[in-house]
Order: structure tokens, then sequence, then C-alpha cells
């Protein structure tokens, strides 16, 4: 399956399809000359099948984990960069999860002023969301996503083999995010999740919820209004991964909490905690009210003590509306 995505500075290609990985030199380029980003993390079974295609490619591989995605990583990738000769007509190759996918997109981004990037997520949030968007970055002084570029990947690359090595905590918390996408924009893909055997149906899962982000992204490539949409569970999901810090909730589990802590409707909120409970996602936790909405008042996207929400009342049909801090305050 390819999905198109229609950018301000061109197409990207998102092929979807089991064993795509083993097609990524003839999907790019066989000839092209690519420098490989990747993370320890990534088993090298993936990486060596990159190699095997691309054997001249050099490769660069950073510690795993989001402490990477800083400055002297970068410093360090681009300084790799220089070493090996890249120039302007070659390409960066990204293989990992959304921190490498993050890294390596900046460093195209900016190595001389811009050069080709193509994006292949090994983890399921990567493939289910962070591939798709443009969005890059880098985190600086504990601040998440403080810098980075809007940069479109000439390709994008998923293939649902390599999440057969991922675990199934990471699994499971990737495939929150395409919960949030069915509620969003695709009942039908939130209906896949209250059948019997969703997990057989993991690339049309993908590519629905690849497809609910291209439609908004196009609508607002660079984030003025209609991508709020992506945020649905996110406004409490991010204070609830602030709070509980990194080590506790991985971010899907804090999107899952973050979901059922704004859904009003009663019957939709059972049928989402079902959904949740199926996949092995925690629908709540105990945090600190107080923390909680100082956390809120203090995210970027809160503005003078209102806040555009995202909620929904049926699958498939979310909606902005503001809010006040206050008003907020009464759902905890
Ligand atoms: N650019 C965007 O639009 C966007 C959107 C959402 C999230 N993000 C960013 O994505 C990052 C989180 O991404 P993530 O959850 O993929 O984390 P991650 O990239 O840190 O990957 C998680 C772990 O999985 C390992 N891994 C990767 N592929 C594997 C595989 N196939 N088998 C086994 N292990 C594997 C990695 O080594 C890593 O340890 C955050 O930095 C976040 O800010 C970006
Ligand atoms: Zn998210």
């Amino acid at each position: 399956m390819i999905l198109n995505i229609n950018a301000a500075h061109g197409n990207c290609p998102v092929h979807i399809e089991r064993g795509a990985l083993k097609k990524a030199a003839r999907i790019v380029g066989p000839e092209r000359r690519v420098f490989i980003v990747t993370d320890s993390g990534v088993p090298t079974v993936w990486t060596d099948c990159l190699r095997e295609q691309w054997p001249d490619a050099d490769v660069f591989v950073f510690p795993q984990g989001e402490s990477s995605k800083n400055l002297e990583v970068y410093e360090e990738l681009i300084s790799d960069m220089i070493r090996c000769g890249i120039s302007r007509n070659d390409c960066v190759v990204a293989l990992g999860g959304g921190v490498a996918g993050d890294l390596a997109g900046f460093a195209a981004a900016t190595y001389m002023r811009g050069i080709d990037f193509v994006n292949i997520p090994t983890t399921a949030l990567s493939q289910v969301d962070s591939c798709i968007g443009g969005k890059t970055a880098l985190d600086i002084g504990g601040i998440k996503n403080i810098v980075g570029a809007f940069r479109q990947p000439s390709a994008v690359i998923v293939d649902p083999d390599v999440l057969s090595t991922l675990p199934e905590r990471q699994l499971n918390a990737g495939l929150a995010e395409t919960v949030k996408a069915g509620l969003i924009r695709d009942p039908e893909l939130f209906e896949i999740f209250e059948g019997p055997d969703f997990r057989d149906r993991i690339e049309e899962i993908i590519y629905r919820a690849l497809k609910v982000k291209k439609d908004i992204v196009e609508a607002d490539e660079f984030d003025a209004g209609e991508r709020k949409l992506l945020n649905f569970g996110h406004t409490f999901g991010h204070a609830y991964e602030s709070f509980f810090g990194l080590e506790r909730f991985l971010h899907g589990e804090c999107v899952a909490m973050g979901m059922m802590k704004i859904l009003e409707d009663p019957a939709l909120k059972e049928r989402v905690r079902k959904v949740l409970e199926k996949l092995g996602l925690p629908t709540e936790c105990e945090a600190d009210p107080e923390r909680i909405m100082e956390l809120i008042r203090s995210d970027k996207k809160a503005d003078h003590g209102v806040i555009d929400m995202v909620l929904a009342d049926d699958p498939g049909k979310a909606y902005i509306r503001r809010m006040s801090i206050d008003e907020l305050k009464g759902k905890l």
C-alpha cells in the first residue's frame, strides 16, 4: 500500500508493506550514497538488512533513548557526516523509532542547509504517527522538542514485520495513537479494535492511522489550527508524562489515560475503556490534581488561562472546544 503525502515542498510516498525493509534500496535507489542513522537498541537484523542493500553505506549508531535527542549527539552526527564526505546529493536514512527519526531528520534538515531524508520507522509509535508530518526536533535544557525544523522526507518505508522484535508493551503503547486516530476521524479504525482479531490487521491499522494524520497535516502542514486535533488525549497525557517522569509510563500509555480523562459521553467512554484494556493499556492513574493543573497551565499550548481542548462524543468526530483552566479542573 502506498499513501502519498502532498506537502508544500514536494510529495512523500509512504510505503506500507510487510517485508518493505528488504526493498529499501529499490525504493530509494541502490546507487544512492546513503548515511544511515540508527540507535543501539534497534536489533542488528534490521540494520544488516540495509547494509546488505547498500554495502558502502556509512552507519551512525547513537545510544538508544530520548536522552540522545540532544545537541551533543547532533554534533557528533554532523561531524561524522562531514568525515564521511556526505554531499548535498546524498541521503540521510533514519532507521529506528521517533528518536532516530527526529534526530536524523533534524540533521538532514540542517546539514548543508538541507539534504534528502528517508525515514524507516521501526517502533509502533513511529510507524503509526511520528514518521509523517515533517516535524524534526532536539531536546535542549530539559525542554522536549524545543529546537527543530519542518522537513518532509522524500520517502517513508513502513515494514510492519520489524515490529516483531518490539516488546509487547511498546507495541501496545504505539497502538494507543491508532485508537486516538480512530476516535478523531476514522470510526472504522476504532471499530477494528472492538473486533476479535485486530492483531492480524496491523497493516490496515497503520495505513488508516497514517491516513487520518495525513488528511489533517495536509490541511495544516505548519501547525496553525486543525493539527490540534492530533492532540486528542495529549493535554492530560503530557501532564501525566511530566508528573510521573519517563520511567513509569510510556507516552502512549499517558495518551490512553489522557483520552479517558477528557471523554465526556459515558457510552463512548465505556467503549474506549474496553478497547484500551484489551490492549493492556492503563485507563486511570493516581496523580495529584493540583500538580496536574499546574503542569497544564505551564503547557506551551495553554494561553492566558484558556486552552483548546480536543473532544469527541462519537468515534470519528473529534472537535475543538476552547476551555478555561478552571473548567478543565472540574474533570479531575
Ligand atoms: N516528529 C513527530 O511528529 C513526533 C511525533 C510523536 C513522537 N515523536 C518523538 O518520538 C520519540 C519517541 O519515539 P519512540 O517511542 O519510537 O521511541 P524510541 O525511538 O526511543 O524507541 C524506543 C526503543 O525501541 C527500540 N527499538 C526501535 N525499534 C525497535 C525494534 N524494531 N525492535 C526492538 N526495539 C526497537 C529503540 O532502540 C528504543 O530503545 C520522542 O522523542 C517523541 O518526541 C515525534
Ligand atoms: Zn502522541
